[in-house]
């Protein structure tokens, strides 16, 4: 495991971007898996900023970590102001570089039958030749995606209950801004599960801030357990890096 102790977020954002953007320019039709929240949105910044000076997108295939069960987009008319990851994907990345609407896969928030579609999402990561690079952060419970404490080191694409510590953040970062009450946010999500995120040949994952120094130290430093989804990246066998800002990193 490679770990990189950046000065700050802009920093640790650049360094991501460049891991991710030199996969890119390795293998142009790479498959990336993304994640959402805070933490991405910086290097999200810089990828844009790389594709304006020539980063080219038109070959990558994407597959995004979850989606909140209950609200979604359709790619084809972005205009709601929900608060998927959908949305958020469209809004940060998507509408400002050259990526094919056919090779972007978000799991589908509004589906009618959710186990049947973790089963097809779960295949098309396979037709796709697996994920070559996978982007996470790293929930304030220690999750990775949605796989929240208790998930199953192998666990695959699937439902999940959001626990109380997720929904409170969530809601801060994000849902509060929108208008909505707490109750009425989602309480549900499709996620990637670990078994699933452990198959991504390469991993990277980012973390910022004081807040999530504690858990950076659990996952990678501590004992692997369900507890600590996260934690899981010390059974990768690839190529794993992690860039932490000095905040994040204080308590390795
Ligand atoms: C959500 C996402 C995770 C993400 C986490 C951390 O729960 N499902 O994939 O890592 O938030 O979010 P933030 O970067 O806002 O701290």
């Amino acid at each position: 495991m490679k770990i990189v102790i950046k000065e700050n977020y802009e920093e640790m954002s650049k360094y991501a971007a460049e891991v991710i953007a030199s996969c890119i320019r390795a293998k142009p039709d790479c498959v990336l898996g993304l994640a959402t929240g805070s933490t991405p949105i910086g290097t999200y910044k810089e990828l844009i900023k790389m594709h304006n000076n020539g980063l080219d997108f038109s070959r990558v295939k994407t597959f995004n970590l979850d989606e909140y069960l209950g609200i979604g987009m359709n790619l084809d008319k972005p205009y709601n102001e929900d608060q998927s990851y959908a949305r958020f994907m469209y809004e940060e990345l998507f509408k400002h570089i050259n990526i094919k609407k056919e090779n972007i896969h978000i799991p589908d928030g509004l589906t009618k039958e959710p186990e049947k579609f973790c089963r097809w999402y779960e295949e098309e990561i396979k037709k796709a030749g697996g994920i070559d690079l996978q982007l996470l952060g790293i929930g304030g419970d220690g999750h990775w995606a949605f796989n929240e404490p208790g998930s199953s080191l192998q666990s695959r694409t699937r439902v999940i209950p959001l626990a109380k510590q997720t929904l409170d953040d969530n809601y801060e970062s994000f849902f509060k801004k929108s208008g909505i009450s707490r109750d009425e946010m989602p309480r549900f999500a499709i996620t990637m599960g670990i078994g699933t995120i452990l198959e991504a040949k390469n991993i990277l994952m980012i973390a910022n801030g004081e807040r999530k120094a504690s858990v950076v130290a659990k996952a990678i430093e501590g004992p692997i357990t369900s507890q600590i989804t996260a934690s899981a990246i010390q059974l990768h066998s690839g190529n794993v890096t992690v860039v932490l800002d000095e905040a994040a990193a204080s308590k390795l």
